[in-house]
């Protein structure tokens, strides 16, 4: 397997695998992975293409007081299990190599960084977006690889994909969850054992939801409600938003007559935890 440390070591491994006539599947990642990147991954390479990931924690989506500095990282790990799945090549740049000194643009989608996780996270999503356009640009790959637990993020994508006029298709792939129900995220190693158990109530509640909603309950606000109410009764849990959304728009709504996502993100302790469920196809 290939580390690339440079924009132009990305580009000629790309333009080699094109020769070959493979197609470019691109997984981009901040790394310490868990079984949901590997899971991108795979159907990165299931669908038959030469997959190249890359690993970079991206200073730009961090705010002041957020996780920067103790983000998890573990490169030589990370490098084991992406070899595991058949991955070809990882991009793992420095800082400099993608904001060199005198760098100044940002990339924002309007409407759609707005609600959720954007009212408790200003320039998050310009941070994304900014940092996923330019690694399109490295690697121009033909697919791109996507977690759906980022719902957020997942939707943004595929705007700032459509309004670039990017010919790279977006692919959603599932929320893969532990055991018992929790979402996988390279921040659960923040949890403490009490509080791995405390999060087991964000699952539990978006399955009461879906179970409700099957049930024949549109009523939004009943059904956020009854979220917010699970997640209440957890002592070491703090809502930040829970919300019942459309599922395009990410507008909030009264009754669900469209596809809908219940969103919510919530804080034990240090972590800050998301997670969501679709309410319709
Ligand atoms: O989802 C992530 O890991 C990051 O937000 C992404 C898409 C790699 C951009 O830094």
């Amino acid at each position: 397997m290939e580390i690339l440390r440079t924009i132009d070591s990305v580009r000629q491994w790309v333009r080699a695998q094109r020769a070959a006539g493979r197609p470019i599947h691109f997984v981009p990642t901040m790394g310490y992975f868990h079984e949901g990147h590997l899971s991108l991954m795979r159907r990165a390479r299931a669908d038959g293409g030469a997959v190249i990931v890359s690993i970079f924690v991206n200073p730009l989506q961090f705010g002041p007081r957020e996780d920067l500095e103790r983000y998890p990282r573990d490169f030589e790990r990370d490098r084991q299990m992406a070899e595991s799945v058949g991955v070809e090549a990882i991009f793992y740049p420095e800082v400099a190599e993608m904001y060199p000194a005198g760098y100044q643009t940002e990339v924002r989608v309007k409407e759609l960084s707005k609600p959720l996780c954007g009212r408790s996270r200003p320039g998050h999503f310009e941070g994304v977006a900014t940092v996923v356009l330019k690694l399109f640009n490295i690697v121009a790959p033909d697919r791109a690889y996507f977690g759906m637990k980022d719902y957020q993020q997942l939707r943004i994508i595929q705007q700032l994909v459509r309004d670039m006029n990017l010919s790279i298709e977006i692919v959603p792939c599932p929320i893969v969850r532990e055991a018992d129900g929790l979402a996988m995220s390279s921040r659960n190693v923040y949890l403490t054992p009490e509080e791995r158990t405390a999060a087991t109530v964000l699952y539990r509640s978006l399955q009461w939801a879906q179970a409700q909603y099957a049930a024949g309950e549109r009523d939004a606000a009943q059904l956020r409600a009854g979220v917010a109410r699970q997640i209440a009764a957890e002592p070491l849990a703090r809502i930040d938003y829970v919300e019942v959304v459309d599922a395009e728009t990410l507008q909030p709504i009264e009754r669900i007559e469209r596809p809908a996502v219940a969103a919510l993100a919530v804080f034990f302790g240090k972590a800050r935890l998301i997670d969501n469920c679709l309410l319709g196809d």
